[in-house]
């Protein structure tokens, strides 16, 4: 296993001037769920560093050390479509942008990092045509098959030979742009995708949230950067393109923001809403901001593992709630191993008999929950929160109790 690089400029803007504002240590990939065979395999599972540095220069908050994409993304098991919240809202997204941008059956939609087709379903239901970009092989064929056509690669100049050049009325990008190392690269290739009054919509995590909520578990090495609009803007501009709008879904992934942006002048921007997230930026997103989320996020790990040993003492039954990416850095950072928790819960049937690496915790379907009747559910799918406390009434009416990691660990009554 490799390292592909470790950058000593800004992706962003190309400075030097970075800082480093929080060192999460050598943690496995948060998405690299073990097979059994691998679990009982008594070699350590790899670890990468995992450090969090602010440019100076441009405020792009972002890691540095970026670990082969191939190691990531060539075989995915997070699925788009197992979480209800995320359904409706991406059917909510696709019914917007059809009106906002009056798309009929001439017009294109690409999704960059389109998954299991999900948001594009939705697009093509509204009479829309539509095209998948996604590296995942498992999940471009699965999406083909259930009538998404999907181009099975990472988003190129030569993807954009092969659509044409300014063929999509419509990008969409979800929990992409986070993603990628390249950034200007892409923004150039979203360019020349768009067609000239096309909009390019893309979703990210808001680093003012992040930190103000102190979810420091949506730092893995997927995600190199942690987004900030103003730097985002810069980029975008230097490839001919504006943002426009900023809308905030403060409920989806403990709050996301969707960006729109389209080449320069075309469409009427709204300024009011852009400088509001700038300003919330300069002071959400400082220097001194991360150096305060550091702190919390240490303090953070301290409670979580005494009140979690604390409760094993008093003999206790304890397992983990959902297997997001974010479980893994959760449970590796707070040393939350298979002495604390029996097993983690996960609906995603590609999770279920696999470990989490590193703590190697086996992941179970969510019956097991009412079959072994544990005390207490670490819920490591905090952001589904209400959805799941929704599903599970007849756990919490027999006694059983979640906590809750985030803003600070505590008992949900
Ligand atoms: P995400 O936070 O990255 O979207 O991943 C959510 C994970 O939580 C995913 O693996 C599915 C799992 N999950 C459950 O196990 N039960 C649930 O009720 C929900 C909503 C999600
Ligand atoms: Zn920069």
């Amino acid at each position: 296993m490799m390292l592909l690089s470790n950058l000593s400029a800004c992706r962003a803007c190309g400075s030097s001037q970075l800082r480093l504002g929080l060192d999460l240590g050598r943690l496995p990939l948060a998405n690299s769920f073990l097979s059994r065979q691998r679990a009982m395999d008594a070699t350590p599972d790899p670890l990468y560093p995992l450090r969090v540095f602010r440019c100076e220069n441009c405020g792009l908050i972002q890691l540095l050390d970026v670990v082969d994409k191939k190691e990531m993304f060539d075989d995915y098991v997070f699925l788009t479509s197992t979480a209800r919240t995320t359904v409706l809202h991406f059917d909510r997204y696709a019914e917007e942008l059809t009106k906002r941008l009056s798309l009929n059956s001439e017009d294109l939609v690409v999704d960059i990092g389109s998954n299991d087709g999900t948001l594009l379903k939705a697009f093509k239901q509204r009479g829309t045509r539509v095209l998948g970009i996604e590296p995942a092989h498992n999940l471009a064929i699965r999406a083909t098959k259930e009538g998404i056509p999907t181009l099975n690669e990472y988003l190129g100049p030569e993807t954009v030979e092969r659509i044409g050049r300014s063929q999509s009325r419509l990008v969409t990008a979800n929990n992409v742009v986070s993603h990628v190392n390249d950034l200007n690269g892409f923004m150039k290739t979203v360019s020349m995708l768009l067609a000239p009054q096309g909009l390019f919509a893309f979703e990210v995590p808001w680093v003012v949230d992040v930190m103000h909520n102190y979810n420091f578990d949506i730092i893995y090495h997927e995600h190199l950067s942690y987004f900030g609009f103003k730097p985002l803007a810069r980029v975008l501009e230097s490839h001919n393109l504006e943002l426009i709008d900023l809308q905030q879904f403060p409920e989806i992934h403990g709050g996301t923001l969707r960006g729109l942006a389209s080449h320069t002048d075309a469409f009427a921007k709204r300024s009011d809403v852009l400088k509001k997230a700038f300003l919330n930026e300069e002071r959400g997103a400082s220097f001194q901001a991360l150096e305060q989320f550091a702190n919390q996020v240490y303090s953070i790990k301290t409670r979580l593992s005494e009140m979690l040993h604390r409760l094993k003492k008093e003999g206790k039954k304890i397992v983990g709630y959902g297997a997001p990416a974010k479980a893994t850095i959760l449970l590796n950072y707070c040393s939350i191993d298979r002495s604390v928790l029996d097993f983690v819960t996960d609906t995603t049937p590609l999770k279920q008999g696999r470990f989490v690496p590193g703590v190697r915790i086996p992941i179970v379907s969510p019956n097991e929950l009412g079959k072994s009747r544990p005390d207490y559910a670490l819920l490591l799918a905090w952001n589904f929160k209400d959805e799941i406390v929704q599903k599970e009434q007849e756990y919490l009416k027999s006694g059983g109790k979640f906590i809750i990691p985030f803003p600070e660990p505590r008992i949900l009554n």
